[in-house]
């Protein structure tokens, strides 16, 4: 089966390769050195001289762990999605208020309206973007947004699920206090592990927060980081995996070769998809270099797509919730070559035909 799906996504073989190497103790010299190489390759790669923690969880995780550890009362969610939702929910579901901005689907986060809703609700101590939306396959300008939050003095939480590797980010110079990912997505890696990292005035609100549970307590990944360990068990296959990548990426010439790869791949998809006369779901300007949802052909619906694809050896991914039947999505994260991009085209072409 060749997988376009929206993660977990097909991994690179020399990642899986990698990753079936023996264990050691996660307080041997062999883990602090895997941890502090990681840990510092991802620090080039975000552009970012801030703490990078590994969690063992998926990226939920870090979205748990941001309210948990830099909210007292009150945040503001960016909604234009499944995900920017779950952002609210993660954060009513600790105990927090949202106050919150949606747009229609298929729609961007604009940086007025973000500043038109922090002029007016001021008490917010935090604010939830979600880089790309991948239940629409859209893209927001984080540049742009960081600056409108970091205007306004309030920490910036950035859900890189499904962009950290695909697009670029730039944690320092925009500002981002917690920035996080999952393994499972454009790095190629299984899932398992979340990676991220978390600013200096982020740590500082972590102190002033009690109830903040053990397990993503921020201060306490900080203390373990000295000493370049975890405070419990990590996700030592996955590490040896995104440990993998990065040097992958490194031996190509650094992230913005890997970034053409992902915008070569989704032009190819979005000018094959032009070529059947299927049309996009997501607003132009906005399609997302890693996801791309398309509106259903005329004669079938998009479960449909899905269905027949799958049945032909390309699974794609379905459309999210209520756009099950009038969208299908293609994703083209982790380990995809061109050639099965033209295959899938092609196959996809004789069955809307
Ligand atoms: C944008 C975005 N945020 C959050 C998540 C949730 O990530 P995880 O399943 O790793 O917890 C996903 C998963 O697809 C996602 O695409």
């Amino acid at each position: 089966m060749k997988l376009f799906t929206v993660g977990p996504v097909a991994c690179y073989p020399e990642v899986l390769n990698e990753m079936k190497r023996q264990m050691f103790s996660h307080r041997s010299s062999d883990y602090k050195e895997l941890h502090k190489e990681t840990v510092t390759m991802m620090q080039t790669f975000l552009e970012t001289e801030n703490q990078i923690f590994l969690f063992p969880s998926s990226g939920t995780g870090f979205m748990e762990a941001s309210v948990r550890n830099c909210v007292k009362k009150k945040m503001l969610s960016c909604v234009c999605g499944a995900f920017g939702e779950r952002f609210s929910k993660v954060a009513r579901s600790n105990g927090k208020m949202v106050e919150e901005i949606r747009v229609p689907l298929g729609n961007p986060i604009m940086p007025d309206m973000l500043d038109e809703k922090l002029k007016k609700c001021q008490e917010v101590e935090a604010v939830s973007i979600t880089h790309n939306e991948t239940s629409v396959g859209l893209i927001n300008p984080l540049k742009k947004l960081a600056d409108v939050v970091k205007k306004h003095g309030k920490l910036l939480f950035v859900d890189a699920v499904s962009s950290m590797g695909g697009a670029e980010i730039k944690v320092d110079e925009w500002g981002i206090d917690v920035c996080f990912s999952s393994s499972q997505k454009c790095f190629g890696v299984p899932p398992g592990l979340a990676m991220g990292s978390v600013s200096k005035d982020a740590l500082k609100k972590s102190e002033e927060i009690d109830d903040k549970g053990y397990y993503f307590d921020f201060k306490l990944f900080e203390k373990y980081s000295q000493n370049n360990v975890t405070p419990t068990t990590p996700a030592i296959p996955q590490i040896f995996g995104l440990n993998k990548i990065l040097r992958k990426i490194e031996g190509m010439g650094g992230k913005e070769e890997y970034f053409k790869i992902y915008l070569k791949r989704s032009k190819m998809i979005q000018d094959g998809l032009k070529k059947m006369d299927l049309t996009f779901f997501t607003k132009q300007g906005f399609r997302s270099p890693t996801v791309t949802s398309v509106n259903a052909p005329k004669n079938m619906n998009g479960l449909e797509v899905y269905v027949k694809l799958r049945e032909k050896g390309f699974e794609l991914a379905k459309g999210y919730g209520d756009l099950k039947d009038t969208t299908f999505r293609i994703g083209n994260m982790g380990y995809i070559e061109l050639n099965d991009i033209q295959l899938m085209l092609d196959t996809l072409r004789e069955v809307i035909q």
